[in-house]
């Protein structure tokens, strides 16, 4: 969850001023930003440097990333016409660098490298809005007056993300997460209605590959049982709801991702310490516990504790061999 974000010199340095969106065509570069967190602190998987609207800036909609906004997009999606321009993914001509890049990378890592998507809700949301949004307005209007547009929306954005997913784990991912960041703002109602299905059949249509799949969401402990239901190997949460309550909503037979609040690192290190103490133990030595923050790595966070927190969960999550 943008793991190494801003917080290294090295990579705003590497970055520049350039939109990701552009960035994340070069494959060299990818591998290079992808591998910059690893060199700093020992963290057991690799998250691709990527964005969920990588996908949809390769069949040609209009997108940008403005620092310290998100993704903009200048002809919002906001009827059928709307839709209808919405093309397939084609991924081995529409972004042949992507997959180079893995290829790449698997090569050099010892860790696994997760590759991700965003959800159809979650990229709708950026199409429907034109940008980030506070309300959803937009997209709840449509949803609410135009349902088999919204559907068809939905329906269109799952099979992009569908053949993203498979041309990542056909280039090597071992591991992939489907982000509906945004699904939270959702009741219980429309997304059973509304989104359910779709992420249904997404998840379905990568069941057949032997690669676990993450699904995660932000404020989304009134869905989670929702969530668990549309599919996941594990489910990802944010720190708003405590590790086992959402792990007891889940059920053990699933295994977890979560939940330290990002934000917590902004603050000293004893509290960072008794924080990430507390999600492990509420994981309580159970199998399937991925530790990882709520949301992702803001921009201030001191490098330092990020690197004493992958330290800290190391030590307190050793067992005894057996
Ligand atoms: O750190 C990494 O390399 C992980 C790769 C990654 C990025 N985006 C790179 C990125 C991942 C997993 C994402 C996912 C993503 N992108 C999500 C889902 C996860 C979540 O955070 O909820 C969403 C909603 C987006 C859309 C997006 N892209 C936003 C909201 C922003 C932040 C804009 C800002 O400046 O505040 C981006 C830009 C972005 N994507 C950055 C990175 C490292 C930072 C800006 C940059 O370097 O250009």
């Amino acid at each position: 969850m943008r793991q190494a974000g801003r917080s290294l010199p090295e990579y705003r340095e590497r970055r520049g001023g350039d939109d990701i969106l552009e960035t994340c065509r070069h494959p060299e570069e990818v591998v290079e930003l992808t591998l910059q967190p690893l060199r700093r602190m020992p963290v057991d998987a690799a998250i691709l440097f990527s964005d969920i609207m990588v996908p949809l800036h390769a069949i040609g909609v209009p997108i940008r990333i403005e620092a310290g906004r998100g993704p903009v997009v200048d002809d919002p999606i906001r009827d059928a016409a709307g839709v209808a321009r919405l093309r397939p993914l084609e991924p081995e001509t529409d972004e042949p660098h992507a997959m180079e890049a893995i290829r790449l990378l698997v090569k050099e890592l010892e860790v696994p490298l997760i590759g991700f998507a965003g959800a159809p809700f979650t990229l709708a949301s950026y199409l429907v809005e034109g940008g980030p949004s506070r309300t959803f307005a937009r997209t709840k209007a449509m949803l609410y007056g135009e349902p088999v547009v919204f559907g068809r929306l939905l329906e269109a954005l799952a099979d992009i993300v569908r053949a993203h997913l498979h041309a990542q784990i056909d280039a090597g991912v071992r591991v992939v997460q489907v982000f509906d960041s945004w699904v939270g703002v959702l009741d219980r109602d429309d997304y059973r209605r509304a989104v359910l299905p779709h992420m249904t059949r997404l998840f379905e249509g990568i069941a057949g590959t032997d690669v676990p799949a993450i699904h995660f969401g932000v404020g989304t402990g009134h869905l989670l049982d929702l969530l668990r239901d549309a599919g996941g190997d594990a489910l990802g949460v944010d720190h708003r709801i405590p590790l086992d309550d959402a792990w007891s909503t889940i059920g053990h037979d699933r295994a977890i991702q979560g939940n330290l609040d990002p934000a917590a690192l902004l603050g000293p290190w004893d509290v960072v310490a008794r924080k990430a103490r507390d999600v492990v133990a509420r994981a309580a030595g159970r199998d399937g516990h991925v530790f990882n923050l709520g949301h992702g790595v803001l921009p201030d966070t001191p490098v330092e504790h990020l690197q004493r927190l992958v330290d800290l969960v190391h030590e307190e999550t050793v067992r005894p061999a057996t």
